[in-house]
């Protein structure tokens, strides 16, 4: 039996990751590590927690000897690390948790899979889970491409471009066996409220305005998160070693004509009168350093390993919206205590 660590898996896409994981190779034991910050959840896994092939860790990858005695104890053959500090907002509130768990957590699972794989590297990978952020902002027009040069500018995109390049340093040093995705803006079910649509879907079902930030012309490459679990999954096994891919959904909307497709949605589904919801679409002051334009080219995934979205965006945002508004529990639960806090920081003065 295989020993796969993955880190972050109770957070949003890391569940989609675990449960395809979990179900889909019963030869695999998985071991899902994770701090449960205000964004880890293990309701978001309570459909696979008592299959025999998954355990669950509470740690934190910041605690170096804690990690060294997890990688001894399992002795992982692979590693999928997406535990991560994930909203740009908050990196600029609190950069250094940012710093912490991005870079230095990071480099503790690196020392981790050195540790315990430098004699023999045979079938063993360690993939790092990157975001399409590390390039930067583009102009009107042009795409992300695998040699696009790092310009990241938040504090969170710089965390992520800095564990990106220590990831390649360790594979260029120790030859330590790794692979890096770089992924566009993800959508779909478990995505925590602090994130643009599950914020709005979450604040029309208040009747709460829908805050956009400057004008709304801000554009963003969205992906359903089921599609980004099956490119990880293509990429853990047949990537190729010491590779970067990058991987986006070739679906681009400005913010605000995404918001007014959401409102339509969810109007419908409320059986509301058309037109209602986007009333409350209030424009406030914009994010510092807000990037302009992602838009990722997906085509050396596409060509190498036979990847593609399945989802158009259309039947995504259904699917989407279906799954908030049959899971209010789960979006009441985790919208309350400390998120209260955060949205009134966030928000009040804007
Ligand atoms: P998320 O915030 O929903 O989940 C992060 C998870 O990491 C949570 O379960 C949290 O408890 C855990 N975690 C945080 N700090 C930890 C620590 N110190 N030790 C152990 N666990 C810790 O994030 P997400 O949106 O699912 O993103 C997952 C990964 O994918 C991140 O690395 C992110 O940079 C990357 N990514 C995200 C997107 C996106 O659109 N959400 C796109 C591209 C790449
Ligand atoms: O591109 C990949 C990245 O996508 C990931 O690496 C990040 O982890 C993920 O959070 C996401 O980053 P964004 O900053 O693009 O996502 P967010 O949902 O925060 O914002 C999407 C856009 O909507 C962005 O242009 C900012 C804007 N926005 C966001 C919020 C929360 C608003 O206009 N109003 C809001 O209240």
């Amino acid at each position: 039996m295989k020993s796969i660590l993955v880190t972050g898996g109770a957070g949003f896409i890391g569940s989609h990751v675990v449960r395809r994981f979990v179900n889909k190779y019963p030869d695999y034991k998985i071991v899902n590590l994770d701090l449960l910050t205000y964004a880890g959840n293990l309701e978001n896994l309570k459909d696979i927690d008592t299959m025999p092939n998954y355990e669950f860790v509470k740690g934190d990858i910041t605690d170096a000897p804690f990690i060294n005695s997890l990688f001894s104890k399992y002795q992982f053959d692979g590693v999928l690390h997406l535990a991560a500090e994930s909203h740009v907002d908050r990196s600029i509130l609190d950069p250094m948790t940012f710093i912490m768990t991005n870079i230095v957590g990071t480099v503790n699972l690196l020392n981790g899979a050195h540790e315990i794989w430098k004699s023999n590297t045979d079938g063993k990978r360690f993939y790092h889970i990157s975001t399409d952020e590390v390039y930067g902002s583009l102009g009107e027009t042009g795409f992300f491409l695998e040699t696009t040069s790092y310009d990241p500018q938040s504090p969170y995109s710089a965390s992520k471009a800095s564990s990106d390049h220590l990831v390649r340093a360790y594979h260029n040093t120790y030859k330590l066996p790794i692979v890096i995705t770089n992924c566009s803006n993800n959508y779909g079910p478990n995505q925590f409220p602090e994130k643009l649509i599950p914020l709005a879907i979450q604040n029309i079902r208040h009747n709460k305005p829908i805050p956009i930030y400057g004008k709304g012309e801000n554009i963003r490459d969205w992906l359903y998160v089921e599609d980004h679990a099956s490119a990880i999954d293509l990429v853990f096994h047949e990537g190729e070693n010491g590779e970067t891919y990058n991987i986006g959904g070739h679906n681009e909307w400005t913010n605000i004509a995404l918001i007014r497709q959401l409102c339509i949605t969810m109007d419908k589904k409320l059986d509301r009168e058309p037109g209602s919801s986007e009333q409350l679409i209030t424009y406030v002051k914009d994010r510092a350093g807000h990037d302009l334009r992602y838009a990722i080219d997906s085509s050396k995934i596409q060509r190498e390993l036979g990847w593609k979205p399945s989802l158009q965006f259309e039947e995504g945002i259904e699917k989407t919206v279906e799954w908030y508004l049959n899971n209010t529990d789960w979006l009441e639960n985790v919208s309350s205590g400390a998120y209260e806090k955060y949205y009134e920081k966030q928000y009040k003065s804007r």
